[in-house]
């Protein structure tokens, strides 16, 4: 492993995993190759761009287009592929799912394909929590469990997972896939909750909560899940899924309740609004799977919580902008109608 195309590169996980490879593997070169919606940004990548300007190349393109996906890869000798890139929000696949199906579904298929036709590449799917959908009871998700996704994104991204499955099993070709729960930490577009409450906190605005607050995530530290990637990259076994999780879950409220503690800001900026279409209550992720590699997060739920507070609140400089732009509209369309619960 050399040269890796890393797609989405741009976006959250992506850049935080770039940063991380190339700090970590001085022989690797990696090529992001990101389409830049509103998701992806470069400035995510400056600090990356300057520090490692012979290992790190930047492409501007589309994952569904595969002239330029083979382009890509013949010009920098690509021997893997991690696709990070999707359309990542479940409220905006309830608005709009076209765009989940093309870039969730088919640019994975065209990936795929690339990886066949250049002879059978290392290929790494990163995929998600969701694709087993609300787990009911004390049952924390294995990774032989049926996929059971109930939203537009949830079912886009677990069909990205068949394809890969697929491709393993009639064309051989040497994948993994790693099912992560939800991730916290810098440069995480402000649509996130964790993100989203913060901006609105500290912009003294009401933190919308859906429904009773009692939904149960897991909030990981990104660059836990970056090295859980990492590993299953180099020592995974081929073919197989691997869960990435702290292994606990909080509710939205208790998370909620963290982050304006570290803030320093009043309960009285939470309100609880008109629920998600489709809410999935609790996702849990069984882990030892990957523990069994030699994995563990360095961070709990709530220190990955304080931690991204603390970014966010020194980095005034990212976020302010995005929150004037096409944010704007989004944010009217989500949450300018919906109904104040109390
Ligand atoms: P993100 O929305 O921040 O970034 C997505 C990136 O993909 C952006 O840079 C965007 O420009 C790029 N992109 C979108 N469509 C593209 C296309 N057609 N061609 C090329 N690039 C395109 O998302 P994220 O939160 O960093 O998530 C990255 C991956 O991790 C996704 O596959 C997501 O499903 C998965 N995931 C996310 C979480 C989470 O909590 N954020 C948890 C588990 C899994
Ligand atoms: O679980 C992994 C998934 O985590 C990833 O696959 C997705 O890409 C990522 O977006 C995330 O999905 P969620 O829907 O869990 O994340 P989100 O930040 O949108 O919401 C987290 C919880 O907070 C969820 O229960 C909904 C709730 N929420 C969210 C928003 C945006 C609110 O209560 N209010 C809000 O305004």
């Amino acid at each position: 492993m050399k040269n890796i195309l890393v797609t989405g590169g741009a976006g959250f996980i992506g850049c935080n995993f770039v940063r991380y490879m190339l700090d970590k593997y001085p022989d690797y070169r990696i090529v992001v190759y990101d389409k830049l919606t509103y998701a992806g940004r470069l400035e995510n990548l400056q600090d990356v761009a300057q520090a490692h300007p012979h290992r790190y190349h930047f492409v501007q393109g589309d994952i569904c287009d595969a002239a330029q996906v083979e382009e890509t890869i013949r010009e920098h000798d690509i021997d893997t592929i991690v696709n990070f890139a999707a359309e990542s929000h479940v409220d905006r696949s309830i608005l709009e799912p076209d765009a989940f199906i093309r870039t969730d579904v088919y640019g994975t298929y065209v990936l795929l394909e690339a990886a066949r036709k250049f002879g059978n590449l290392r290929y790494h799917q990163i995929s998600t929590d969701e694709v087993y959908g609300h787990i009911e009871g004390d049952h924390s998700s294995v990774e032989t469990d049926n996929l059971a996704p109930r939203s537009p994104y949830a079912a886009s991204k677990a069909s990205g997972d068949h394809l890969v499955n697929a491709y393993h099993i009639t064309y051989g070709l040497p994948v993994t896939i790693t099912r992560g729960a939800n991730n916290v930490g810098p440069y995480q577009y402000p649509e996130k909750v964790v993100p989203l409450f913060v901006t609105n906190a500290l912009n003294d605005m009401p933190l919308p909560v859906y429904g009773d607050g009692q939904q149960m995530r897991d909030y990981q530290y990104v660059v836990d899940h970056c090295e859980g990637i990492d590993l299953v990259l180099h020592q995974g076994q081929l073919g197989e899924a691997y869960n990435i999780g702290t292994g606990q879950e909080i509710t939205n409220l208790e998370m909620v309740e963290i982050l304006l503690d570290e803030l320093e800001k009043p309960r009285s900026l939470i309100q609880h609004v008109e629920d998600r279409q489709g809410h999935d209550r609790r996702y849990s992720l069984n882990v030892d799977k990957i523990r069994a590699l030699g994995w563990e997060p360095a961070h709990t739920c709530e220190e990955a919580i304080r931690k991204t507070v603390r970014w966010y609140v020194e980095n005034r400089w990212w976020w302010e902008p995005i929150r004037q732009g096409e944010f704007q509209e989004y944010y009217q369309r989500v949450y300018g109608q919906r109904k104040i619960l109390s």
